[in-house]
């Protein structure tokens, strides 16, 4: 039997997903806070924040994402939970306003262009001192099992997309603390943990779908510009659904986390309380 995609299994754990997202960010939040959800997608991640500060904002670029933002914070019933449509290389808000902002999963897959500027304007709407944290892929720290052969392609697929407009960006991860530096910000906390995809048949079918929605989305493009061959990407196809079906198979997969500060003073011992 098919499952709605709005059905409870589905929100318990997406709020799940939502809650451990932001796990490394919450000891740095305070319950007085204002922090942005910038590139939030379809508000999850947003939501659980919503929880421990006094307002949270989510931002996206993509109008059926806030829509979908929307009606979860209608079911949230909560307040202190909006969401505007918006470009985070020119954030509609005032210079120095701002507590916080967020990343996840979004500055990763962008050029060094956009990356700048997103990063800058994240700058200028934070209050002094105010904090930017950041949760991203490196996919040198993904966990798969069993390693067959097609899931492998399926991997080096996504990597080859990724690489042929930028060679560091699948390992973007690892460097998020330098990128930050770069641009402005000081690095108080770096870490990293893992995203169960595997952890029950519910999670391995949402793998599946989303690794067919990403295969199929790319594939044509992937074999447009010479990238891979069509055998390629039916046969990591054809590997997911044998991984899905797996009982024992696992996929955990790292995600960076980098929490910094905006300050002139390079101060790194700035921990949460300092
Ligand atoms: C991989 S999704 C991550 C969504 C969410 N943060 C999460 O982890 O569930 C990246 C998001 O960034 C948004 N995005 C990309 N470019 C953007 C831009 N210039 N301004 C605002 N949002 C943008 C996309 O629309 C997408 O929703």
């Amino acid at each position: 039997m098919k499952e709605s995609r709005h059905n409870s299994s589905i929100l318990a754990f997406q709020q799940k997903r939502g809650k451990d997202s932001v796990a490394f960010f919450l000891p740095f939040l305070g319950p007085d806070m204002t922090v942005l959800d910038i590139g939030c997608g379809p508000g999850t991640i947003t939501a659980a924040l919503a929880s421990v500060v006094a307002n949270v904002i989510g931002l996206d670029l993509e109008p059926k994402a806030i829509e979908a933002a929307k009606q979860l914070a209608r079911g949230c019933e909560r307040a202190n939970l909006s969401f505007i449509e918006a470009d985070m290389t020119a954030l509609p808000f005032d210079s120095d306003t701002v507590d916080a902002v967020f990343f996840h999963a979004v500055l990763y897959h962008q050029s060094q262009e956009v990356l700048t500027r997103t990063l800058a304007e994240a700058r200028r709407v934070l209050k002094p001192g105010g904090l930017l944290a950041t949760r991203d892929a490196d996919a040198g720290g993904n966990v798969l099992y069993p390693e067959s052969q097609g899931l492998c392609t399926a991997l080096d697929l996504w990597q080859r997309w990724y690489e042929h407009a930028d060679p560091e960006a699948p390992r973007f991860g690892r460097r998020q603390a330098s990128v930050l530096r770069a641009h402005g910000f000081v690095p108080i906390w770096s870490g990293a943990s893992y995203v169960n995809h595997s952890e029950d048949a519910f999670a391995r079918n949402e793998t599946v779908a989303d690794a067919r929605r990403s295969l199929l989305g790319l594939g044509s493009e992937l074999v447009t510009k010479g990238l891979a061959e069509d055998a390629e990407i039916q046969a990591a196809l054809a590997a997911w659904d044998c991984w899905g079906s797996d009982p024992d198979s696992v996929y955990f997969r790292c995600r960076c986390e980098c929490v910094a500060r905006k300050t002139d003073q390079l101060d790194t011992s700035g921990r949460p309380g300092v």
